[in-house]
Parts: structure tokens; C-alpha cells; sequence
């Protein structure tokens, strides 16, 4: 009897401890042995280990971002396409959106390395003061349909112009519906890149429902959001190959809307690392000029973009309103904290009306590109609120490759292929407190910390967020894509 109760006992006791060992090892394998306590585990980096093999046979079935892989920018190409390219809008350099700043990143590169760019957009577009000796640069301007669309019926004309004349296009590229799949399905070697799809917008939309206040009257979005995504899963296969901007659309490219794996592939955003990078004097320069306190004291917590309401910025009002009235260290006399704000939008005048009862909140205004890399230098952290779930953001780019740490709100494009972790910055649900909290955390941890987690941030921003990266990826692939049939072996990688 007792040696059974012994024997219960013991198998009890040993069933006890392989059952916290296995919970101690199911912990170990989440934290990825990378750090503890307060890290949480992003589901999507595992997919940025390196595998074993020597060699991809064929590119366009790698699951991972092709940032990750090398493709010698540097030399020459090994062969000179020509590119067709639609886009809605061609932008001015220093005012561009995210589609458009890619576009527009993107192409001049591939036209700088020697490529031959047509680009289908319409006369609506600032035209380009480019360098008029980049004569592989073409543009084929057309009238927008009423509601700002490249009318198809006419892009499509010029386009079969243009590839019945010389030299037939080795490779269409897309901006988004720039060439709907009306006209997409008849062209085999096309790639489309998506900067955000329906299935990824349905984050913001349930973000925005619980954010909207009773009297606001109830958003379509919501309801219609899933008919959407059902009819982009029904025509999106007339496009032959997809890009996606960050590893989660990639991955719902693949499982919800059903594209085959070979035809999606991954490249994460890229911005032009000469301007952006640190530059100690640009930040001293830009404090003294919009009299910022140098140094120590007080820490600056930056903000840039639209300030819009979809970007965040009633959360982002709400919280600092908040923080002011119940926290005496945000006031004036023993001021830690500064918020520095660059962009326009209804909110840039809120937040001055905020900061002219506390001197900690300062609006900027618009700022153009190389001011805005200054801006970059002499914050101590960026946070980005933004409500937008689709796309992958520029700013937190930017601001990583100027060295430093980034905050933004949980959505899956940006803990999956951004802030993947605590090394780099902080993340934060869309709600007042959740917003607050990390705050107020990153007011505490303080500057050495900070400048700790910049650099972290600075070598991710390198090592995968640079538009040489990006530019190198996209010729790959559209060399890639363009050699099908005739033996080359640009789908094949060496490491
Ligand atoms: C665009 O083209 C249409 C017809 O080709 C013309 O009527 C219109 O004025 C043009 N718009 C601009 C901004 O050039
Ligand atoms: C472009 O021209 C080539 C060569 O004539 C042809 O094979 C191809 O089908 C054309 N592309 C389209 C989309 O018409
Ligand atoms: C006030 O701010 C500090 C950080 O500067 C924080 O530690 C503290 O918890 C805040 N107090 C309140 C009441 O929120």
C-alpha cells in the first residue's frame, strides 16, 4: 500500500515535472533565446534564418525576403532590360506617399544602373525635372478617368506601341492596380507590388471601429471589407507575379488568398541611405535652429508624416493630453520629455494648440526630405502611431537608418518585419493606456538605453532596409522573370 502510494506519488511527481519542463521548453523555443522577461515572440522570425543549403535552385519559390540575400549592387547588370512600369501617379520627389515614394525610388535607381524605364502614368503627374541625360528614362503620359485611375483603354495602346517597337518589354511591373487585371492577365512576365490589400485593412478598420467615438456615425468599411477581400482573392490571380511588401502580406498572399508560392515573393521597403544616416552635426544644427535643449535633458520623442486621423494621431493627442494633466514631470519647470512633430494635417494645429500651454510639444510643419533626415538626427526615439495596417511604413525606415529606435502600434507588417523585437524599440497596442505605458516606459529607460537600441536599429535598417537592397532584389527578380525560356540563370542564387 504505501509502496503503490509511493510509486502514485512518484509518477505524479514525474508527470509534474516534464509537464513544467515542457512548458519551461515551449517558452525557451518562443523567446528564440534572444532575450527574456518582458520579449515577446514574433511568429515571423524564424522565417530570417539562414538555411543550410549553398545554393537556392530557384528564387522565386525563397520564402524569405530577398533583402536578406546579397545581389552585388555594385557591378554593372548583367544584362540591360526593358521595363514597363504603371503607375497611377508619378510624384515629386519630396512629396510622396508611400506607393509613390517606392515608385519613384525604385525606377530612378533602375534607370541610374542603365535599365530602360517606360512609365505609363498620368498627365496629372508633376512631370520630372530629372537629369535630361538620362535619356532610358520615357514617359508616357495619359488623361486619368474621372475618379484619377490610368484609364486602361489608352495605357494599353501605348503600351502595345511601345512593345511592337524595337525591342519587346522583358518585364512589366505594376504599382498596385496600375494595370488592372482586366488588361494584366494577357502579360506573363509582370509583377505586381502591393502595398496594401484588403485582408490586412481589415486590422484598421476594427481598430478604427473601437477608436470611434458614439457620436461619429458608423463606417461602411467594416461591412464591406469582407467582400472585398474575396473579390481581390477572386482576380488577383491574373496577376503572374506578386510582390509583398513585408513578410505578413507575403505570407497571407499566400495562405488567404490562395497564390501559389512561386508566384509571391518577398521584398521588404527600402530608403535611400545616403540621405538617411546619422550625422551628429546635422543634429546639432537642426536642435539650435528650432531651439531644441541640447543634450541631457529633456528626451525627444519625434513624430513625422500626414497627421491624419489614420495615421494614429487621436490616440497619440489623447495620450499626451492625458499625460500633461496627471504627471507633473511632463510640465514645464522640470520638463523630461519633448514631442517634436513634423508633417501637416488637421492634427498638426491640435498639437499646437497643445503645446502652447506646456513648451514640451513643438509642431515643425512640413519638412522636405534632407530636412527631414536632420529631424531623424536630433530626436532620441521615433514613434509612429498609425492606425494603417496595410503597406509597410517609410518613416520607421527612415529613422532607423538614421540610427534610431523606433515605436509604432502592433500591427503584423511591422512586428514581422520591423520591430521584431525589444532590441530595437517598442511596440504598443492602438489604445490610449497601451500608448501611454510606452511612453512612459521610454521616458524611464532613458537615453543611454535609447541610443543602446539605435544602434540595433541602424544595423537591421542596413542590413535589410536600404534602397540598394531593395533596387538590387527588384532587378534580380525582374532579370529573373524576363529570362524564362532562354537559359539564363538568374533565378539561381549562390550564397
Ligand atoms: C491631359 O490630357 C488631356 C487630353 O489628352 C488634356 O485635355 C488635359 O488638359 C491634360 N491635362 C494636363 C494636366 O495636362
Ligand atoms: C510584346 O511583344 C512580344 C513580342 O512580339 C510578344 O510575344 C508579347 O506577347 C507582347 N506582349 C503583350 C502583352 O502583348
Ligand atoms: C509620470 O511619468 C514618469 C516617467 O517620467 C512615470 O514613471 C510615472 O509613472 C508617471 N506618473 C503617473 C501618475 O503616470
Amino acid at each position: 500500500m504505501v509502496r503503490e502510494r509511493n510509486s502514485l506519488f512518484s509518477f505524479r511527481c514525474l508527470s509534474f515535472i516534464i509537464f513544467i519542463l515542457s512548458i519551461f521548453s515551449v517558452s525557451l523555443f518562443l523567446s528564440c533565446g534572444h532575450c527574456w522577461g518582458q520579449c515577446y515572440y514574433s511568429p515571423y522570425q524564424i522565417l530570417e534564418k539562414k538555411p543550410n543549403q549553398p545554393t537556392i535552385d530557384d528564387l522565386r519559390s525563397y520564402p524569405f525576403a530577398w533583402n536578406h540575400l546579397t545581389f552585388s549592387s555594385s557591378d554593372a547588370p548583367p544584362k540591360l532590360l526593358k521595363i514597363a512600369l504603371f503607375v497611377k501617379k508619378w510624384p515629386q520627389r519630396s512629396r510622396a506617399g508611400g506607393l509613390e515614394r517606392h515608385a519613384l525610388t525604385l525606377h530612378l535607381a533602375l534607370a541610374k544602373r542603365g535599365h530602360h524605364l517606360h512609365i505609363f502614368t498620368t498627365n496629372s503627374s508633376s512631370l520630372p525635372n530629372h537629369d535630361p541625360l538620362m535619356t532610358n528614362l520615357h514617359f508616357h503620359l495619359s488623361k486619368p478617368t474621372p475618379a484619377g485611375y490610368l484609364d486602361q483603354a489608352s495605357v494599353w495602346e501605348q503600351f502595345q506601341a511601345q512593345n511592337s517597337s524595337g525591342k519587346p518589354f522583358d518585364v512589366v511591373h505594376t504599382e498596385s492596380i496600375g494595370l488592372r487585371y482586366t488588361r494584366s492577365r494577357y502579360v506573363a512576365n509582370l509583377a505586381v507590388t502591393w502595398h496594401g490589400i484588403a485582408y490586412e485593412t481589415i486590422h484598421s478598420d476594427i481598430i478604427q471601429e473601437l477608436l470611434r467615438s458614439p457620436q461619429e456615425p458608423p463606417p461602411k468599411a467594416l461591412t464591406e471589407r469582407a467582400m472585398k477581400v474575396v473579390e481581390e482573392v477572386r482576380f488577383f490571380p491574373n496577376y503572374a507575379h506578386h510582390v509583398a511588401t513585408s513578410i505578413h502580406a507575403g505570407d497571407i498572399l499566400k495562405r488567404v488568398y490562395m497564390i501559389p508560392e512561386e508566384r509571391v515573393h518577398i521584398i521588404l521597403n527600402g530608403v535611400d541611405q545616403e540621405v538617411f544616416k546619422p550625422d551628429i552635426f546635422k543634429a546639432r544644427e537642426f536642435k539650435q535652429r528650432h531651439g531644441i535643449p541640447e543634450d541631457s535633458k529633456p528626451l525627444v520623442i519625434g513624430l513625422a508624416g500626414r497627421l491624419v486621423k489614420d495615421k494614429g494621431h487621436p490616440l497619440m493627442f489623447e495620450a499626451l493630453k492625458q499625460m500633461i494633466a496627471e504627471n507633473s514631470t511632463f510640465q514645464e519647470s522640470r520638463m523630461r520629455m519633448m514631442i517634436l512633430v513634423a508633417g501637416d494635417g488637421p492634427w498638426a494645429a491640435r498639437y499646437r494648440d497643445l503645446g502652447s500651454n506646456s513648451v514640451n510639444i513643438k509642431v515643425l510643419g512640413p519638412l522636405e526630405q534632407d530636412e527631414l533626415a536632420c529631424f531623424y538626427n536630433a530626436i532620441d526615439i521615433f514613434l509612429n502611431p498609425t492606425l494603417r495596417a496595410q503597406g509597410l511604413d517609410h518613416t520607421l525606415l527612415e529613422a532607423m537608418l538614421c540610427g534610431k529606435p523606433v515605436m509604432a502600434t502592433r500591427l503584423a507588417s511591422i512586428m514581422g518585419s520591423v520591430i521584431v523585437g525589444t532590441e530595437m524599440g517598442y511596440t504598443f497596442s492602438p489604445t490610449v493606456s497601451s500608448l501611454k505605458k510606452a511612453i512612459y516606459e521610454v521616458v524611464d529607460s532613458g537615453r543611454a538605453v535609447l541610443e543602446k537600441k539605435g544602434q540595433v536599429a541602424r544595423q537591421r535598417g542596413l542590413q535589410l532596409f536600404t534602397a540598394n537592397k531593395m533596387v538590387a532584389a527588384y532587378e534580380r527578380l525582374f532579370l529573373c522573370l524576363s529570362s524564362r525560356n532562354n537559359g539564363d540563370d538568374f533565378c539561381r542564387y549562390t550564397y
